[in-house]
């Protein structure tokens, strides 16, 4: 496997993880903003990053509403994917969830040819008090990093509006959608 795709590779790609992307156009993108499809292969994945003082992650456990505060705070869209079907893995202040994302498992697919095990990281946030201190970076490194333990073969991120933070951690765009700004 490798971590560089051709344009045709990349439309195969989301072809097989998410094919309602590639119909969907500018659809729900705002003027000037971009939705990427992204993807990490995770052949011998281990998280780069330091620790963070007082910052502790693992996956969310017990009575939601804490959690679901934190989703809202972020984005209230959110709320309804944070109903337990998929695990949620969280960084921790002092108990508190600072940072939260999904940890999906989107099954085996075709990719390339060769059936694989995809996973990924969704619906990303840090809420605002704790941004650019590094923690969803770490989070998002480290539930990829458990993605890689548990034999999955690629990390794949649909429909982000930060392609160039998920780059940091090798993350490449196999297919962009945008509403450029006429
Ligand atoms: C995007 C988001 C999750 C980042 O969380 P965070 O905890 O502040 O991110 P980090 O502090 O770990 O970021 C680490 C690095 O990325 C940089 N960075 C942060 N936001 C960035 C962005 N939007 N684009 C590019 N780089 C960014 C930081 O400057 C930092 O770089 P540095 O270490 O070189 O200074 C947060 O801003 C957020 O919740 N946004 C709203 C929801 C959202 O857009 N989620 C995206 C997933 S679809």
């Amino acid at each position: 496997m490798k971590n560089a795709w051709s344009e045709d590779e990349g439309r195969q790609i989301v072809g097989a993880v998410f094919p309602h992307v590639l119909k969907a156009g500018s659809e729900g993108i705002a003027p000037g903003k971009v939705e990427d499809e992204m993807l990490l292969e995770l052949g011998g994945y281990t998280d780069p990053l330091p620790a963070l003082d007082g910052v502790t992650f693992g996956f969310f456990e017990g009575d939601p509403a804490p959690l679901l505060a934190a989703v809202r705070e972020v984005e209230p869209n959110w709320a309804k994917y944070y109903d337990g079907r998929e695990p949620a893995f969280c960084a921790f202040v002092g108990g508190k969830v600072v940072s939260f994302c999904l940890l999906s498992d989107f099954g085996e697919r075709e990719i390339l040819g060769q059936r694989v095990k995809v996973g990924g990281t969704g619906c990303v946030g840090t809420v605002p008090a704790y941004r650019r201190r590094g923690i969803g970076l770490k989070m998002v490194s480290l539930g990829t990093a458990i993605l890689q333990e548990r034999g999955f073969g690629y990390s794949y991120i649909h429909d982000t509006g930060v392609p160039a933070w998920y780059a940091k951690l090798g993350y490449q765009t196999v297919y962009r959608r945008e509403n450029p700004v006429k």
